[in-house]
């Protein structure tokens, strides 16, 4: 019977109800079959949600639970709920997060993209200098339309750490490009160590940084954080 059950399950492709369907409790059969068959929809949504997680490549796990939005200066028309309520993306809004070292950019960058996913959203997180080298290969290569088009499947796209390197001329206008074909159309978030202003000397170019920042600002958020490093702090405190 468990074998012919099994073959039926695969036949339907339902993964889920081998494992879940001797532990589901019940009184009649109406029960029983709703129970098997939402044991199938979460294991689905899990799944899908991990996908999703993979897909965005998050270089750390962090989420918003515990994350202390005490540094966070919100500009007006924002608040913590339009952020992790994830109001900006529905809007296809920006959120550009600036301040000093250490103060928790990349982590609430982070929790958000994780959040999205959470909720069935598609996301890609890159720290931006990798982000241009990986454009920069694949312009090379020729297939460069084919990763701007995976990219553009994105409704939340985290570039992280704009400004820590400089990058060259062509390298620039490839970053412009992608962030150009978001405007509007998906959200972007930016962390930055970098006030606007100082913006040129990572493009090196003031024309297109200016058309960039222009694009960006448009219909977006821009967080201050401020606060002294929690690297710091947590070193200073002996906290590992
Ligand atoms: N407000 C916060 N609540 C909880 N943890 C935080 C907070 N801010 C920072 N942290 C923790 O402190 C560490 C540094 O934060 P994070 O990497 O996000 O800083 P950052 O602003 O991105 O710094 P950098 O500009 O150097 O990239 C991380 O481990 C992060 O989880
Ligand atoms: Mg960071």
């Amino acid at each position: 019977m468990k074998q012919e059950l099994a073959a039926a399950c695969k036949s339907l492709h339902l993964g889920y109800v081998m494992e879940a369907y001797e532990d589901i409790p019940f009184n009649d059969r109406s029960e029983y079959l709703l129970g098997v068959l939402q044991a199938e929809l979460r294991g689905r949504e899990i799944s899908r949600i991990r996908k999703l997680m993979t897909k965005a490549r998050f270089p750390q796990m962090k989420t918003l639970e515990g994350y202390d939005f005490g540094a966070v200066t919100f500009p007006a028309h924002c608040s913590r709920e339009l952020l992790t309520d994830l109001v900006f993306l529905e809007r296809k809004e920006n959120v550009l997060m600036l301040g000093k070292v250490g103060t928790g950019k990349t982590h609430l960058a982070t929790a958000l993209g994780v959040e999205a996913c959470r909720r069935g959203h598609e996301v890609r997180f890159f720290r931006v200098h990798d982000l241009v080298a990986t454009l920069q290969e694949k312009y090379q290569a020729g297939t460069l339309n084919r990763f701007l088009r995976e990219l553009q499947r994105a409704e939340l796209l985290i570039l992280d750490e704009m400004g820590f390197v400089p990058f060259h001329k062509d390298g620039a206008e490839l970053l412009f490009h992608v962030i150009s074909e978001c405007y509007e159309q998906r959200s972007v978030i930016v962390t930055s160590n970098l006030e606007f202003g100082q913006w040129n000397t990572v493009f090196g170019d003031a024309r297109l940084t200016a058309a960039l920042v222009d694009r960006l600002v448009h219909h977006a958020h821009v967080l201050a954080f401020t606060g002294e490093s929690y690297r710091l702090q947590h070193a200073l405190s002996g906290v590992k």
